[in-house]
């Protein structure tokens, strides 16, 4: 006897390997013949369950102090069109674009010449329970707003979503120095008043531009925080989650790129 699985049209099996999977990553040939070669590109996955809180890495994504953005960064060196057997990219970009981290040698030479990378940052810090919490929109961080917050004392890791996703400011190519960051007292407030130790902003940088160097000093000096940068907190509701971050292996990087997830 045939096996009833040949008479399956691949969309009937596409229905059922979802169930199967709860995915359906596959493609199916299209009714005139042709492939469907239209790549899915998602900010949730698995109905709800997986958010990407990554920006996705584009030349048209502002970059610190750039009002053409980041520009070309991926350039195609062998390729297919040309002969190759496959096609090869390569990148070229600064450590500190897009969704980020800030390793303790960014602001710290000592630091950085001992050898605090982003090799050597905490995966068991970069990854746990995260509150995303709203800041209060017309202010700046500073040590009144996270007063006000109340975070309770317990939460190690904090995402903090400002003005700068209401602006939608990571989706201009114009670097904008407006944004929203922490000041110095919002700084040491969160130092001396809470257990965060990952600091999470929603724009280039943790500081306030007027301020730039202090909040750094302040949250890296210890070398227990990590600042991620640029987490795209867009449509997601406040709440406790599980954050992952995994940095590159960037040996000798005061920072690096890092791809974000948040689970339910
Ligand atoms: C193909 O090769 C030429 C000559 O080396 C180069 O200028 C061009 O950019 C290549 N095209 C692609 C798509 O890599
Ligand atoms: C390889 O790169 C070329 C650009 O030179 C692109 O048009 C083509 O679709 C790529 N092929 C594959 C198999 O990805
Ligand atoms: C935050 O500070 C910047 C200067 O660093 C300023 O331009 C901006 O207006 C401030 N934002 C708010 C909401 O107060």
């Amino acid at each position: 006897m045939k096996s009833p699985w040949i008479l399956l049209t691949c969309s009937e099996f596409l229905t059922i390997l979802t169930v199967a999977l709860a995915s359906s990553d596959a493609a199916c040939p299209s009714p005139n013949g042709g492939e469907d070669l239209k790549p899915q590109r998602r900010e949730v996955y698995d109905g709800g369950r997986i958010f990407d809180i990554s920006h996705r890495l584009r030349p048209d994504m502002p970059t610190w102090g750039s009002k053409d953005g980041l520009g070309q960064f991926l350039w195609l060196s062998e390729s297919m069109k040309n002969g190759s057997y496959t096609n090869n990219s390569e990148m070229k970009l600064p450590i500190h674009t897009g969704t980020h981290v800030d390793a303790p040698g960014h602001v710290f030479d000592r630091y950085f010449d001992a050898g605090f990378d982003a090799d050597s940052l905490d995966l068991g810090l970069l990854n746990g329970p995260a509150l995303l919490v709203d800041v209060p929109r017309d202010e700046n961080i500073t040590a009144e707003v996270m007063k006000s917050l109340h975070i309770p004392m317990g939460v190690r890791r904090v995402l903090f979503r400002t003005l700068n996703t209401d602006r939608r400011l990571m989706w201009k190519k114009e670097f904008d120095t407006s944004y929203v960051g922490f000041t110095k007292d919002g700084a040491q407030w969160l130092v001396e008043n809470t257990d965060i130790k990952l600091v999470g902003v929603d724009y280039l940088t943790v500081a306030a531009y007027t301020d730039l160097l202090s909040p750094h000093l302040v949250f890296l000096e210890g070398r227990d925080i990590i600042i991620v940068e640029c987490l795209k907190l867009d449509d997601i509701q406040v709440g406790i989650y599980s954050v992952h971050c995994l940095p590159l292996r960037l040996l000798g990087a005061e920072g690096s790129p890092t791809r974000c997830i948040l689970i339910k």
